[in-house]
């Protein structure tokens, strides 16, 4: 794991997650956890399904206790494999806004957003003045005397934010909160939630299966795999220089091309085309090279190394066309200046227009610097 955040090392972190692990049964939903993060970063948790993100947004909040580990906020620990939850959920903080809102259905929006303000014991005159704040904050002040019934999924899930910020937490905790909803919502709600946390200021942990939500909005990327961090850092660090070939492939718009090569002589080979000096991989027989989608194009081009391949779809991408090409079982991206079309199946020449962007041994661990 990579640590890009040393700048920070002198401030107390507002989280910090050692050694964290929650094991059910022998299997290890969270294992081994490192992560820090300084007060209002934005740290966006984001892995594929059942990589473990929800269970650790759960220990965060003090729904779960860790197996082993620790979690400290602002210094202070609240759960640790050896004492459990030792600040409960009540008393740490924190605002937890889920995928399913589940408002109460009985109370009207204002009361939904009055009844965290009451618990938490705030006098009538405070929360009536907080519940207006929140309203006009997130637009929906028309909204107050309706029942969730009669809004929309948008605006419950407004209701839902408006409800969860009402008792300004100092850790916001969002678990996937724009996956239900649809494609125009979820990009309003996104720049909605940005400006949520400029606003509070509240140290956010933000749980997404998508990548582009998580490199819009983090200050900081966890990337999560079988429970384990596979990198973290800014999200630009992680773009650009990827630690393993599954950040490589799982972030970027498109996602990086992975070239399987074998060291034949002094060069490193695909198909028995030399595409690398076999330098790059250190002296290994074998390696992964990853060329993103603009170092590699379609047709022959003059001094350049080229594959054969067969056309398979294409999409337009801001006056480019991303054209996706097979070599055998091999997806490969490439970019095109202007539009391009062909049958699919048809055989193309695919070029090699630059070095690769960085080289992986065959685990899949970056080699090159
Ligand atoms: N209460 C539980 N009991 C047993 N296994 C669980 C429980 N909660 C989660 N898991 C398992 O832990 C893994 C991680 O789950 P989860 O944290 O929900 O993943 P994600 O949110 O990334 O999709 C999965 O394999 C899941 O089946
Ligand atoms: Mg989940």
């Amino acid at each position: 794991m990579e640590n890009g955040m040393n700048m920070h090392k002198t401030m107390t972190p507002a989280i910090d997650l050692r050694h964290l692990t929650k094991r059910f049964g022998g299997h290890a939903a969270v294992d081994d956890v490192d992560i820090s993060v300084p007060p209002g970063s934005f740290l966006v948790l984001v892995g594929p399904s059942g990589c473990g993100k929800s269970t650790l947004l759960r220990m965060l909040a003090g729904l779960e206790p860790p197996t082993e580990g620790e979690i400290a906020f602002g210094g202070k620990v609240v759960s640790s494999g050896k004492g459990g939850i030792v600040t409960n959920a009540a008393a740490r903080d924190t605002g937890l806004v889920f995928q399913s809102y589940a408002l109460w259905p009985h109370k009207t929006v204002e009361g939904n957003i009055d009844w965290p303000l009451k618990v938490a014991g705030w006098p009538k005159e405070k929360r009536a003045k907080r519940i207006d704040e929140v309203l006009k904050f997130l637009d929906i002040e028309r909204l107050r005397q309706r029942y969730p019934a009669e809004i929309s999924g948008g605006q419950q899930q407004r209701v839902a934010i408006a409800r969860t910020i009402g008792p300004r937490p100092g850790i916001l905790l969002l678990d996937e909160p724009l996956s239900n909803l649809d494609a125009k919502l979820r990009v309003d709600m996104r720049s909605e939630l940005m400006r949520i946390h400029r606003a509070t200021r509240a140290t956010s942990v933000y749980v997404t299966h998508d990548q582009v939500e998580a490199m819009t909005m983090a200050t900081h990327v966890a990337v999560l795999k079988d429970g384990r961090v596979e990198q973290f850092g800014p999200p630009d660090e992680l773009l650009l220089r990827p630690q393993t070939t599954f950040v490589a492939t799982f972030l970027g718009t498109p996602a990086g091309n992975l070239i399987p090569v074998t060291r034949q002589g002094a060069a490193l080979t695909f198909q028995g085309v030399a595409l690398a000096d076999a330098a790059l991989a250190a002296g290994q027989e074998g390696a992964q090279l990853l060329y993103r989608a603009q170092d590699i194009t379609v047709g022959a081009r003059e001094g350049r190394p080229r594959v054969t391949a067969r056309y398979a779809e294409s999409a337009p991408i801001a006056g480019q066309s991303m054209v996706t090409c097979l070599i055998g079982e091999l997806r490969v991206t490439a970019m095109v200046d202007g539009f391009f079309r062909a049958e699919p199946g048809a055989e193309v020449e695919l070029s090699f227009l630059h070095e690769p962007d960085a080289v992986f041994d065959a685990e899949g661990k970056r080699i090159s610097q």
